[in-house]
């Protein structure tokens, strides 16, 4: 048995051991961007000041915060050589640890909704220390409107149609870059975090405010169910992804168009699905064609006479009567 001496001697050694030793933890990066499919690596590592000879072992926790709000979810915890993921990480997350004090988190699969700040929090016996780093995804932002018009869609029904293209509801983080890089639209879309807000390079007085500078304005957090907009949708693609454009000897009306991609085991392309190719693959096409929502656009990367307005962009011709007569724009996932 260990005597009351004994037991001091123990605790007086173990407290002069860590006595003027911190423990630091930091991150490479302050932002990783990363693309839809792929991996991502977000750095992160832990040393002590002054040095330890010997290895320690201690808990690493890493956490998320969806980019849309919400609650802080755990991912992935490890202790020594054991490790346990969480959610929708399970399977698709680990620890690098390639040298003492790694604690970077490689994250494969990327899914759009992955975005926001993940929290790298280090616990030595008393000693916690935590940094964030905000994972981004290289993509693109879409104004979206319902078929029936403007300012159809509650927050739910946002969020649907942005799946059913292929895409996810923006974010103001993918908001903001996408006006940075000149998307202007005057019309007022939901984002992920149920705020309404819209993008402005070219104020006027029935958009965004005469004599006002440029910007995105906001209308604040709207009433989910209530109040009706537009949308904003996020979409990113992936290595082997293909939108091209079909035209057999005739055109087609929605039907034939959407029976020409499958015969081809293709399907006829989404929206989100459109737009990354465009921004991704520089998909430059002056031809109408039939999209799987029923609407009819054409990519332009290289404006020239003839093919719309003089800034690159997706055009559309709204949701014309399934029995028109187009092209048809259709989709292939990739071999891996
Ligand atoms: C994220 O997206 C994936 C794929 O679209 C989906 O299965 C998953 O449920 C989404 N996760 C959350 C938290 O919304
Ligand atoms: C498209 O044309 C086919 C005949 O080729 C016809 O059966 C079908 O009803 C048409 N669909 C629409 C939406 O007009």
């Amino acid at each position: 048995m260990l005597g009351l001496r004994h037991l001091l001697i123990v605790t007086f050694l173990c407290c002069i051991h860590f006595r003027g030793v911190k423990l630091h933890v930091d991150s490479a990066q302050s932002s990783v961007f990363a693309a839809k499919g792929g991996p991502a690596t977000v750095p992160c590592r832990f040393w002590y000041e002054p040095e330890f000879s010997s290895p320690r072992e201690v808990r690493v926790k890493w956490s998320w915060q969806p980019a849309a709000g919400g609650h802080e979810t755990d991912v992935l915890v490890a202790f020594g050589s054991r490790t346990r993921t969480f959610g929708e990480f399970r399977g698709r997350v680990e620890l690098r640890q390639d040298f003492p004090g790694d604690a970077a988190l490689v994250l494969t699969e990327l899914q759009l909704n992955d975005t926001g700040r993940y929290r790298c929090e280090v616990v030595d016996g008393l000693e916690d220390k935590s940094i964030s780093v905000n994972l981004e995804l290289q993509g693109v932002v879409f104004p979206y409107q319902h078929p029936r018009g403007r300012y159809h869609m509650s927050f739910l029904g946002a969020q649907q149609a942005c799946e059913d293209q292929g895409a996810t509801l923006a974010t103001f983080t993918q908001l903001l870059q996408a006006w940075k890089e000149g998307l202007h639209w005057c019309n007022a879309g939901w984002l992920a975090d149920g705020t309404v807000q819209y993008p402005i390079t070219q104020p006027r007085t029935s958009c965004g405010g005469h004599g006002l500078a440029p910007g995105v304005r906001s209308y604040g957090r709207r009433q989910l169910r209530l109040h009706r907009y537009d949308v904003f949708c996020f979409t990113s693609s992936f290595r082997g992804e293909a939108v091209y454009y079909l035209q057999p000897s005739d055109k087609m009306n929605l039907t034939e168009a959407r029976q020409a991609c499958q015969e081809l085991g293709a399907e006829i392309a989404r929206v989100g699905q459109l737009f990354a190719a465009w921004k991704f693959a520089g998909l430059d096409h002056c031809e109408a064609g039939w999209l799987a929502d029923g609407s009819v656009r054409y990519p332009i990367t290289r404006p020239r006479t003839n093919c719309g307005p003089a800034e690159p962009g997706v055009r559309t011709f709204g949701f014309p009567p399934p029995q028109q007569k187009h092209g048809v724009y259709c989709y292939r996932a990739g071999e891996d």
